[in-house]
C-alpha cells in the first residue's frame, strides 16, 4: 500500500509542467514548479507542504491523481464505518501468548504448546461469527498462525468477510519518574511493522493507554504521555493505510466512585482528542475503543445501568467528536450481562452522533473458553456459546437486546 505518493503532474489544460505530492491526507506538496497551478489544479489539496526530499515517481495527468487520492482517503473512513456497520461489532483476540498461557493456568485449563494456536483457530473459524462480528483484533504472533492445511488463518478471516486488526503494542512498561503509571512500547520500527501488516491484509490498529484511578492518579503526566503516543501511533497507522482505534481506557479497578470515573474520563478524552489534532489525524478514519463510565469495581455505591448510560453518553457528547465514525467498548472486566446491558441501554435510550458498539475480549470469550478447556471435542460448543454472544452484543449495539434474550441463553445475571 502507498504511503505517500510523489507524481510529476503534466496539466491538460496549461502547458506547464510541475512535480508535487498527495499524501494520505490529501496535503499537497510542491516540489518545483508553481504552488497555485498546482492548488488550482487540485482543489481538494490541504495545506502546501515543502518536501525536496521526495522522489519523483509517476508521470501523470492532475484529474486521475485527483481520483486516486479520493479512493485512498475514503478507504480509511470506510473501513472504520465497516467495523461499525448496522448490528456488528468487533472481537478483541489480542491476548498475547505469555498472558493466554497464564490465563489458562489461573483457570485451572491445561496449557500445552498447541493451545494458543487452536484458540486462536476456534475463534477465527466460529460458524457465522460475521454476522455480528465485523473484525478481529490479533496479536503479531496470531497474524502468522496456520491451520493444519498450512493455511494463514488471518485469510480465512478475510475469506469470511471479517476485516483483521492488529495490535502492534510490546506491552505496558513503567513511565519513568511516575509513580508506578505506564504506557505502552513498541513505537521503534512501527512504521516498517505497519506497512508489513497492511501488506498482510490487515485494515486497522488498536493501542491502549491504561489508566489507574487513585490517590493522585491518573496524572497529568501519565495522561498527556499516553496521549502523545496513542496519537503517534494513529498517524503512523493512517500514514499505513490502516484506520486506527485509540483506546484510552480509564480502568474498572479501585474502590472510586461513577462521579471521579466521569471526571477522569472527561480529562483523558480531552488530551487525547488534542493529541490527534496536533499529529494530524483524520477522524473520519478513526474509531476511539472507550471505557465506560462506571463505579469502581470497590465502590460501596454501585451505579445502576440507566445511570451508567446516562454518565457514559454524557461524557461522550462533550470529549468525542461527532466525525468519528464510531466508539466501541472494552468490557474491562465488567460482567458478560452488564457489558450487553450497558451497551444497549445507551442504544436504545438515545440518539447519538456515533455508532456504538462493542470490541470485547472477555465479555465475548470468557463463557466460551471456559467450556472449551483446551480440548478439541469441546471446541464447537465453545463456538457456539462466541457466537451467543457475539449475537446479544450485536442485539444491544441496535438497543434491541432483552433482558429475555438472556435467560433463554442461560446466562447468568451477576
Ligand atoms: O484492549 C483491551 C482489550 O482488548 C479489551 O478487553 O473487553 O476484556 O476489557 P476486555
Amino acid at each position: 500500500m502507498k504511503i505517500a505518493h510523489n507524481y510529476v503532474g503534466v496539466s491538460t489544460k496549461r502547458p506547464y509542467i510541475f512535480s508535487f505530492f498527495v499524501d494520505r491526507r490529501l496535503k499537497l506538496g510542491v516540489l518545483g514548479g508553481e504552488d497555485n497551478l498546482a492548488r488550482l489544479l487540485c482543489p481538494r489539496a490541504g495545506p502546501v507542504l515543502h518536501d525536496t526530499g521526495a522522489s519523483v515517481r509517476i508521470l501523470a495527468d492532475l484529474k486521475t491523481i485527483d481520483e486516486q487520492d479520493e479512493k485512498t482517503f475514503m478507504s480509511l473512513n470506510e473501513i472504520a464505518k465497516k467495523l461499525v456497520a448496522s448490528g456488528k461489532g468487533i472481537m478483541a483476540a489480542d491476548r498475547p501468548r505469555a498472558t493466554f498461557e497464564q490465563l489458562l493456568e489461573s483457570e485451572g485449563i491445561p496449557v500445552d504448546e498447541g493451545a494458543y494456536r487452536n484458540w486462536s483457530e476456534l475463534l477465527f473459524t466460529t460458524p457465522s461469527l460475521n454476522e455480528y462480528v465485523s473484525g478481529i483484533i490479533m496479536t503479531p504472533e496470531q497474524t502468522r498462525l496456520r491451520n493444519d492445511a498450512s493455511e494463514p488463518l488471518i485469510a480465512g478471516v478475510i475469506d469470511r468477510g471479517m476485516i483483521p486488526g492488529i495490535s502492534p503494542f510490546k506491552g505496558m512498561v513503567a513511565l519513568a519518574g511516575s509513580d508506578g503509571e505506564t504506557v505502552g512500547s513498541g513505537l521503534d520500527g512501527l512504521r516498517e511493522r505497519l506497512a508489513e501488516f497492511a501488506a498482510m491484509g490487515v485494515g486497522f490498529t488498536k493501542w491502549r493507554a491504561a489508566f489507574q484511578i487513585g490517590p493522585g492518579t491518573p496524572s497529568y503526566y501519565a495522561i498527556e504521555a499516553n496521549a502523545y503516543v496513542m496519537a503517534q501511533v494513529a498517524a503512523l497507522s493512517q500514514e499505513a493505510g490502516l484506520a486506527p482505534i485509540v483506546e484510552p481506557e480509564v480502568m474498572l479497578l479501585g474502590d472510586h466512585t461513577i462521579a471521579r470515573c466521569f471526571a477522569v474520563t472527561e480529562w483523558v478524552l480531552s488530551r487525547t482528542f488534542e493529541a490527534l489534532y496536533v499529529h494530524r489525524v483524520d477522524l473520519e478514519g478513526t474509531l476511539v475503543k472507550a471505557s465506560m463510565v462506571v463505579s469502581g469495581r470497590d465502590c460501596p455505591e454501585q451505579a445502576d445501568v440507566d445511570t451508567v448510560a446516562e454518565q457514559t453518553v454524557k461524557v461522550f457528547r462533550r470529549g468525542i467528536p461527532a466525525a468519528i465514525p464510531g466508539i466501541v467498548f472494552l468490557s474491562g472486566g465488567q460482567s458478560d450481562y452488564h457489558a450487553t446491558a450497558h451497551l444497549n441501554a445507551m442504544n436504545a435510550n438515545y440518539e447519538l452522533p456515533w455508532k456504538l458498539s462493542f470490541s470485547y475480549a472477555r465479555a465475548l470469550q470468557r463463557e466460551p473458553m471456559r467450556i472449551w478447556g483446551n480440548r478439541a471435542e469441546n471446541a464447537a460448543s465453545a463456538q457456539a456459546a462466541l457466537y451467543q454472544r457475539a449475537k446479544m452484543n450485536g442485539l444491544a449495539s441496535l438497543g434491541f437486546w432483552t433482558e429475555e434474550l438472556e435467560s433463554e441463553a442461560g446466562v447468568s445475571t451477576g
